[in-house]
């Protein structure tokens, strides 16, 4: 059955700043955790780093212009904080100018921006104070969306705070994976903690500017926990991942508390909670314009009496991406039922989905890339049903509109709906990118 999507849904398309943009040190640029972290050995597949990725830096202009032949809505691109803030408190320029000729460009083809202020890219500075784990990272990330509000405010149609509150915290400080590569439960909660309330503050700052029509909101990356088994052992272990991934964050910010049992659960582990002050869940619970989700797949879990907190994931029975990710676009539909029941009516836009495959250059010079159609297709059907039921889903952007740097996996993973030939920097659109227009144009789906 065809769905129509209304006039005013949002078709857009995501990147992230260090994972695109390149130049590293130009234009007074300084360097990020990602700098350091994807130049240390054994962190990133065959040693790659961002240095160059896309060159979009320089190349944005062409970016740009192949969103409008696309005919994309909106494009959500994120800020290097260390190109505005090289310094603690040193504001520049030129870094600045970057993003206001992005902006320009993208207006002038009728593309709305939507800028996110942190995508992971935390500068070395502020790493060299304590990072996230110093409680004046708030203060220093203030001062840095302050200004950039006041830069660019009126231009920018969506601002999203932070993306993926969990894997700047608990994937970057406790699972290792990503920068800083720390191991530390107790650093991961802390580092939650300072992040959140960094966008409680964030969000009260950007009030006082009263842009008209320009909203504000945080994206939440969600991974739907489902028990491999009925036994109550697995159910358990699925409840306690769930808090663990999904509601440590999603209860702060919609109200103002952070999950008992798992509460119970982490004090084993690391003793108190004297991090968290007087008054700082209801600024983390600030009234949001929108929420953002992040959402790629679902994960199986199983009890685990050998794991910290007594769960692991196990294989599923559907087929996979390359990422090794689950495709259910069902469990997409049960999470959003699930946050308008359990947490929030507040829009919501589906800030990030899409799917890395094994994509292939053919020799006439074509992506045939037929299975991230399907997986687009069938993610974006649900969204069309979900909106019909009401859920008030307001926009979808596509990760990702070009390959890019895929952090811990280098450029072995292909997201883009433009393949990228890293050699030549030449863009190609993929078959999907054709299948995206198609779909903005007539704004129906099958
Ligand atoms: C992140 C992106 C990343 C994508 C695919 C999301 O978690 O926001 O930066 O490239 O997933 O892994």
């Amino acid at each position: 059955m065809a769905i129509n999507f209304e006039n005013d849904f949002l078709f857009g398309t995501a990147t992230s700043s260090y994972q695109i943009e390149g130049a590293v040190d130009e234009d007074g640029r300084t360097p990020s955790i990602w700098d350091i972290f994807s130049k240390t050995p054994g962190k990133t597949y065959r040693g790659d780093t961002g240095d160059n990725t896309c060159d979009h830096y320089h190349r944005y202009k062409e970016d740009v212009e192949l969103m409008g032949k696309i005919g994309i809505g909106a494009y959500r691109f994120s800020i290097s904080w260390s190109r505005i803030f090289p310094e603690k408190g040193k504001f520049n320029p030129k870094g600045m100018e970057f993003y206001k000729n992005l902006v320009n460009e993208l207006i002038a083809r009728n593309i709305k921006p939507v800028a996110t202020l942190y995508h992971w890219d935390l500068p070395v500075w502020a790493y060299n104070m304590g990072g996230w784990l110093n409680r004046d990272s708030v203060k220093w990330f203030v001062e840095y969306a302050t200004k950039v509000f006041e830069e660019l405010g009126d231009s920018v149609r969506l601002w999203i705070t932070h993306n993926e509150p969990l894997c700047s915290s608990i994937f970057s400080y406790y699972e290792g994976k990503h920068a800083p590569g720390h191991k530390d439960l107790k650093e991961a909660l802390i580092a939650a903690h300072h992040i959140l309330l960094s966008h409680g503050y964030t969000v009260e700052e950007f009030r006082k500017f009263n842009f008209k029509n320009r909203e504000i909101g945080i994206t939440i990356n969600l991974i739907p926990m489902y028990p491999a088994t009925k036994s109550k052992e697995d159910i358990k272990a699925a409840s306690i991942s769930d808090s663990h991934f999904n509601r440590w964050f999603l209860d702060p910010v919609f109200k103002a508390s952070y999950p008992e049992d798992m509460k119970e659960i982490y004090k084993e582990i690391i003793a108190d909670f004297n991090f968290v002050e007087d008054g700082d869940l209801q600024k983390i619970s600030v009234k949001n314009d929108f929420l953002g989700i992040n959402y790629y797949t679902r994960e199986l879990i199983k009890f685990s009496q050998d794991s910290d907190l007594k769960f692991k994931k196990v294989h599923g029975n559907f087929a996979r991406t390359e990422m090794d990710w689950e495709i259910v676009p069902e469990a997409l539909y049960d999470l959003i039922l699930r946050l308008r029941d359990e947490y929030t009516k507040i829009p919501i836009y589906i800030t990030e989905n899409g799917a890395a495959f094994d994509d292939r250059l053919s020799r006439r010079g074509e992506v045939r890339d037929i299975k991230r159609i399907d997986y687009l297709k069938r993610h974006l059907l649900k969204v069309a049903r979900l909106n019909q039921k009401g859920m008030d889903i307001r926009g979808y952007f596509l990760w990702s509109l070009i390959d890019n740097f895929e952090w811990q996996y280098g450029y072995s993973k292909r997201f883009g709906i433009i393949y990228v030939d890293y050699k030549t920097q030449e863009r190609i659109l993929k078959k999907s990118a054709f299948w995206y227009k198609d779909l903005i144009k007539t704004r129906i789906i099958k």
